[in-house]
């Protein structure tokens, strides 16, 4: 069968999503894990964007092995030497570079004409390849261009040496049968589009971003652009993991496969849920908490006695076991440690005490902990050693007479303990409040977020703070059986990470690059 490359795009066109902003550190985090995941591809980023993108991009290029890394670049000069500036210590960098062929973006976005379209397609792609073998070219806005005039663009980025063309999408426009016709259109009226790789990169604004790509591939594309969790401008691209699963559940009409080692789906998709602080809901297909659920009886009742009667799907293939039991109470740090080694995570040493002393008090709390507990577990564990500050204990006053008052100790970035009450709306008020009193850091909470790690009960919460301090932004996230708990740790990561990007932007670096995160596994 053929194979289709994977190029994922959640760290470029999946961070441009309203609201999300990545710092280097967890991009490579995400790198890391997409590496894993198996892609052929990761776009790390739109390096002319900001020295915390290039940055990051270059941090990417130099950390991660095995795919092609990417940076985009408008069809500019400048933006072509930042992209490979930040690339070149990739062992396959590439450089993509694009600019609009529609009549809409040529005319009131580029002020420009389609003879200066074709010309700057024409230097860019020549610039690019200047530097590196492997040059993407995109006609941005495609979908809704003359499709000769995109054809021509098309033909002169492949003679300048464009080793890919990607077709956008861009609005999330198209329908399938339009974007076949499109591509085949292009197809014939570019011979030369058969002696490079066809590309697809489609945006969900009707739904339709998935179905589009798999048009694409149906006529010959040999490379969709996706993003974990569908991530992505407005609303966002195409889901890595729905376009996969597709190519491995429908071989049979697809023809078609794909590298990602499908196993790795659910974790990474956790993994930049959990950085990006955008929820996966529930019902969502593949990854979502209710994907491979049934509630009614008879659905049930089928499941149990043929589980092809209503799955298509097997969990395990995604990686979505994580609420088998895989420790107990009494389980030893021999067994803890074999479980981590299973989920990605090598503990040894000093970390594995105190995941072993963590693993323990969650254990008396909770009867049953799974792969998901131990892999939130561990990572809140890496946030705590990146933070400079740390919760050492809270006291709350609750009831429903009095206003909540709340006690905490922190210690200090000088290794100081210093506490601090307050009398607030409600305990989490309360806390986050009490905590600006005892570090003097008068941080504002701009979001605030909770999520059960595993379902049931007895489950882990999970807290994320964004909060605000001196102009900057930063987030924290904190586990615990105890959502106040939970809660006075992510307040405290993101109050250490604010701090480090005030001191950053005070001190004229980039304050992106300031931001603290976890690499999990070596
Ligand atoms: O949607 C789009 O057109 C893009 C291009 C930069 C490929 O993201
Ligand atoms: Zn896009």
């Amino acid at each position: 069968m053929d194979r289709v490359q994977i190029f994922d795009t959640t760290l470029r066109d999946g961070e441009q999503s309203p609201g999300i902003s990545l710092n280097a550190a967890e991009k490579l985090e995400i790198a890391q894990q997409l590496a894993r995941l198996g892609v052929d591809v990761i776009e790390a980023g739109f390096p002319i964007a900001s020295p915390g993108d290039f940055e990051a991009v270059q941090a990417i290029a130099r950390g991660v092995d095995g795919p092609v890394i990417a940076g985009l670049a408008r069809a500019h000069a400048a933006d072509v030497e930042a992209a490979f500036g930040a690339v070149r210590d990739s062992q396959r960098p590439r450089i993509h570079t694009f600019i609009s062929t529609s009549d809409i973006h040529i005319t009131h976005q580029l002020m420009a004409t389609r003879e200066d379209v074709k010309a700057q397609a024409r230097a860019a792609v020549a610039h690019a390849r200047s530097f590196v073998e492997d040059v993407e070219f995109s006609p941005m806005d495609a979908t809704r261009a003359d499709l000769d005039f995109t054809a021509e663009v098309c033909a002169i980025a492949i003679e300048e040496g464009a080793t890919v063309v990607n077709i956008p999408d861009t609005v999330g426009y198209t329908t399938p049968e339009e974007y076949a016709a499109f591509l085949r259109g292009l197809y014939e009226r570019v011979p030369a589009l058969a002696g490079v790789t066809l590309s697809v990169h489609c945006h969900d604004d009707l739904g339709l971003a998935v179905a589009n790509s798999y048009a694409g591939v149906q006529v010959g594309a040999r490379q969709v652009e996706c993003a974990i969790n569908g991530i992505g401008e407005r609303a966002g691209n195409a889901a890595l993991e729905e376009v996969v699963m597709l190519l491995a559940t429908r071989g049979d009409v697809a023809g078609v496969t794909t590298g990602v080692n499908t196993r790795e789906i659910a974790r990474t998709s956790r993994l930049v849920s959990r950085l990006t602080g955008y929820p996966v809901q529930p019902n969502k297909a593949v990854v979502g908490r209710n994907a491979f659920a049934h509630e009614s009886g008879i659905h049930q009742d089928g499941v149990l006695k043929e589980r092809s009667t209503y799955e298509i799907m097997d969990a395990t293939t995604v990686g979505l076991e994580g609420n088998d039991i895989v420790l107990g109470k009494h389980s030893g740090r021999h067994a803890l440690r074999q479980a981590l080694e299973e989920l990605g995570f090598t503990v040894t040493g000093a970390a594995l005490n105190t995941a072993f002393q963590r693993f323990k008090e969650i254990a008396d709390k909770k009867k049953q902990v799974t792969a998901m507990d131990l892999e939130a577990l561990v990572t809140d564990e890496l946030r705590e050693e990146m933070a400079t500050f740390a919760l050492e204990w809270f006291d709350v006053e609750a009831s429903s007479r009095r206003p909540p008052h709340a006690t905490v100790a922190v210690t200090t970035p000088e290794g100081e303990t210093v506490e601090g009450s307050f009398t607030g709306d409600g305990p989490v008020d309360a806390i986050f409040h009490a905590i600006n009193t005892a570090t003097g850091v008068d941080a504002r909470l701009r979001e605030f977020r909770v999520d059960a790690v595993t379902g049931g009960q007895d489950a882990l919460g999970e807290v994320s703070v964004v909060l605000e301090l001196e102009g900057q932004s930063a987030s924290g996230q904190g586990v615990a059986t105890d959502i106040l708990e939970a809660a006075g740790r992510a307040y405290v990561r993101a109050l250490s990470n604010a701090v480090r990007k005030v001191r950053a932007a005070e001190a004229g670096a980039d304050p992106r690059a300031a931001d603290a995160a976890v690499t999990p596994t070596p």
